[in-house]
């Protein structure tokens, strides 16, 4: 049995003075319930923030939560947690409360970690842009976006259940990002105005979407590529051309991201769905 002290707050609130204070003396970690922040200690402290109570909490329920893989997911300085589980943060980690319910992003998969790791590289810097992501699923790479600096974070997704979700963990982490149904395409936002665009989808998608991506970032831009199941990435390679050019690579176990940059240069013409050509006969 360990003790963990009960008071009002939020998720983002264990990230601020409140956090700051919990972990100065001494607290193992963070659990949010129910609009409450509840922070475990090996036993009881003086000194606490003011407004709390002491409370036992049963430690064997966070050794089952480690031994069942819930543990939170660290990537450079994100820490993707689902809200209800415990977090130790360190000094500059920021924590997203991520409840994906039906939706794809935990963040435990590969393709989710290589985004997330190229959006918080240390020589990136999101402030200031405008962010498009592509396949928002539960919303986890927008709201990383949002939190890390970017000036406004949009997601769509072609799945209802998905869209929701995304919601409940912008609103979860108090983030400004937005998301709508919808599928991809060319007029998914006016040309030229996403300064950097996320896309966790699969590489022959990819290859379909390159003219878009091309009119929907600004000359300058960048996308993040990943979903590319290794052999696959190729595909992709070989389709990208002006005014995209391959700029970066990173791999993680079988899968890929590729980082394409938008050269200078007019927005290229919108493209014309190809007709599928009809097998000769085929109408007969
Ligand atoms: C692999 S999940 C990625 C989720 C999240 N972005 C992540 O990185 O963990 C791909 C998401 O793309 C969505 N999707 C697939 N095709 C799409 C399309 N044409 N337009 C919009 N969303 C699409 C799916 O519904 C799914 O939620």
């Amino acid at each position: 049995m360990a003790r963990a002290y009960r008071l009002r707050g939020r998720a983002d609130d264990a990230e601020g003075a409140l956090g700051a204070a919990l972990w100065d003396a001494g607290c193992e970690g963070v659990q949010i319930d129910d609009g409450d922040l509840v922070a475990v200690f090996a036993s009881e402290r003086d000194g606490m923030p003011p407004g709390g109570a002491w409370e036992d909490v049963d430690a064997r329920d966070h050794v089952a939560a480690y031994l069942e893989g819930l543990r939170p997911v660290r990537v450079g300085r994100l820490v993707v947690a689902p809200s209800h589980r415990l977090v130790c943060l360190r000094e500059g980690q920021t924590v997203l409360w991520l409840d994906p319910g039906m939706a794809f992003g935990t963040g435990h998969h590969e393709t989710t970690r290589l985004a997330l790791a190229a959006l918080a590289a240390p020589a990136r810097d999101l402030r200031g842009l405008r962010v498009l992501d592509v396949g928002a699923g539960s919303g986890v790479l927008a709201i990383a976006a949002d939190r890390l600096g970017a000036a406004e974070a949009r997601g769509i997704d072609v799945d209802p259940e998905s869209v929701p979700i995304a919601r409940a963990n912008a609103d979860r982490n108090r983030s400004r990002a937005r998301f709508e149904l919808g599928e991809f395409g060319a007029d998914s936002a006016p040309v030229g105005s996403v300064d950097l665009l996320l896309a966790n989808l699969y590489a022959e998608l990819h290859v379909r979407f390159l003219g878009a991506y091309a009119r929907l970032l600004a000359p300058g831009g960048r996308a993040l590529l990943t979903g590319i199941v290794a052999g696959r990435e190729v595909l992709v390679r070989e389709a990208v051309r002006a005014p995209l050019r391959l700029e970066g690579e990173q791999r993680e176990g079988e899968w890929w991201l590729l980082e394409l940059a938008r050269e200078p240069g007019p927005a290229p013409a919108a493209e014309v769905e190809a007709a599928v050509p009809v097998a000769a006969g085929a109408d007969r």
